[in-house]
């Protein structure tokens, strides 16, 4: 037999040559993923600080050399917490690592997206990145990267530090990108409205390659508190996490272990719960065997008493939010929105928001139009493999004397602390039992009013045609009878037809 050869990869290395994955397929995707995850870094980065976010992007043509008409540059400009310095090359040039990996709901999950956009941008072109960063404080700090992908570690090729007279906070990244401007317009513009629609305390400027500016200004400064971290819900743990919380724990017996190490134990759920795995509450964490840990956790996913997540480490919008960014974008005639109470799949909490709009600028098509979000990011690719659109699309609409041709829009939001993604390049959501169920229940929550909106609408358009009918004859049988009764002088109709109007309107 052949001998194999053997090779490990580094996980720059494993993203450089899967990067499909992560959604940069081709030169139209890239273009679109690149501005997405940098300004979705932007916007995480400015709501950490409960400041409105002020984003400005703008992607330029390389065009005095005929061959580099592919090639952009783009930059991306924020007003967010900035980055300490000595985290900035990592943070641009080392793929899996950044601020993110917590139990909290935040765009940023993997770790990977600002990083991709950089790789995909030094292989076509092999040019360095710029990051210029400050906290606020006296100092900005420029560093030029590039990725050594076969190591995952940064380059640092230049590093500066500029007096920050006026005391700038924020980020700015440049690199340059191939791709395909064109055929990714319409798509970056729909993810610029679709951004908007959902952030409307938000500021986007995007200035295009030919120099065309799309502006998508805030309709408000108010905004959801952030996101508390939080710790893991029992439910959610496995033996690896509970091993991992036993190494780093400083609590010497097992009681103030499980109420210092999970989400919503307190002194009681905690006894009970150690009677229910038949364990002393003054054992040592440390001290226990695999077989301990292994039943514990077994146990942890059997016992009936613990209490649900709490949602404080999750941000949704809000009912008044979500509509004023729905009102902002679409402009609809009506409009309904909701949200659900928090859930939980596998002990991670979530929560559904969720909007329907008739009429306005909604387009009428053979389908509804749907708009996908999680934790804020709009879903814009393969809509028919998420959980949302089945949903939608297993419902019985004439029971809401609701058809799909109709300018009708459902926007749906999840927001959690671990949002069920298929692919790292966030394009839509798994079907998981409990999400589907939170969906369906918000979908028929908001369906039953909008069947009230539309069996109204159906009214007073009878009650408009009826008017005119009646406005149309009746100054012919006034006239009609006046000559019959040989009178001169015709009756008033005007007040009898508004007398028909009031009545109709009231109904
Ligand atoms: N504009 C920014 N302002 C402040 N910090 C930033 C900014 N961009 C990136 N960062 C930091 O760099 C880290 C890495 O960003 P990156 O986009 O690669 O991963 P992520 O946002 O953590 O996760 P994801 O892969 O889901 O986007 C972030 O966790 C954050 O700490
Ligand atoms: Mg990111």
């Amino acid at each position: 037999m052949a001998q194999s050869s053997f090779q490990e990869i580094s996980a720059s290395d494993f993203f450089y040559r899967n990067r499909d994955i992560a959604g940069f397929t081709n030169p139209s995707r890239a273009i679109f993923a690149a501005i997405r995850e940098l300004v979705e870094n932007s916007l995480d980065a400015a709501e950490s600080l409960k400041i409105p976010p002020d984003i400005y992007i703008r992607l330029s043509t390389q065009s005095k050399d005929k061959k580099d008409e592919q090639v952009f540059k783009l930059r991306v400009e924020d007003n967010g917490c900035g980055i300490q310095p000595r985290f900035i090359p990592s943070a641009f040039g080392q793929v899996l690592y950044g601020s993110k990996y917590k139990l909290k709901q935040m765009r940023g999950t993997f770790g990977l997206g600002g990083k991709m956009a950089v790789l995909y941008g030094q292989i076509m072109t092999h040019k360095p990145a710029t990051i210029m960063s400050s906290t606020g404080q006296a100092k900005i700090y420029a560093f030029k990267l590039m990725i050594d992908i076969q190591r995952n570690r940064p380059i640092i090729m230049d590093r500066r530090v500029l007096v920050n007279k006026e005391k700038w906070r924020g980020t700015i990244v440049e690199f340059y990108i191939e791709g395909d401007y064109l055929r990714a317009m319409p798509k970056i513009l729909e993810y610029f409205k679709q951004t908007a629609m959902v952030n409307p305390y938000s500021n986007l400027t995007f200035v295009d390659p030919k120099g065309r500016l799309y502006k998508f200004s805030r309709v408000t400064t108010e905004m959801p508190d952030p996101p508390k971290e939080t710790l893991p819900h029992p439910y959610g743990v496995d033996v690896e996490l509970f091993q991992r919380l036993i190494y780093v724990t400083k609590e010497k017996n097992l009681l103030e272990f499980l109420k210092n190490h999970f989400h919503r134990i307190g002194n009681i759920t905690a006894q009970k719960f150690l009677e229910f795995s038949k364990l002393s509450p003054t054992k040592k964490p440390k001290k226990l065997s695999h077989e301990e840990i292994v039943t514990i956790v077994q146990n942890m996913k059997k016992f009936k008493e613990f209490r649900p997540p709490d949602a404080s480490c999750l941000s949704p919008l809000g009912q008044d939010l979500l509509e004023a960014g729905i009102m902002k974008e679409l402009n609809p005639e009506y409009i309904v929105v909701n949200q659900r109470k928090p859930s939980t799949y596998a002990g991670h909490p979530f929560i559904i928001e969720m909007g329907m709009a008739y009429g306005g600028e909604i387009p009428r098509k053979n389908s509804f139009q749907i708009y996908r979000f999680a934790n804020k990011i709009p879903l814009l690719y393969d809509e028919a493999s998420d959980v949302s659109y089945k949903v939608i699309n297993s419902i019985n609409w004439r029971r809401y004397k609701v058809s799909p041709d109709l300018p009708i829009a459902i926007v749906v939001h999840i927001c959690s602390t671990k949002v069920p993604y298929k692919t790292v390049g966030k394009e839509f959501i798994s079907d998981r039992p409990e999400v589907r169920r939170e969906v369906a229940n918000s979908l028929r929550e908001i369906s039953r009013k909008i069947h009230h909106f539309m069996s109204k609408r159906e009214h007073v358009n009878r009650e408009r045609k009826r008017i005119s009918v009646f406005a149309k004859y009746l100054p012919r049988i006034a006239e009609f009878s006046t000559n019959l009764a040989e009178k001169e002088k015709q009756p008033d109709i005007k007040k009898l037809i508004a007398s028909v109007r009031k009545y109709g309107e009231e109904e």
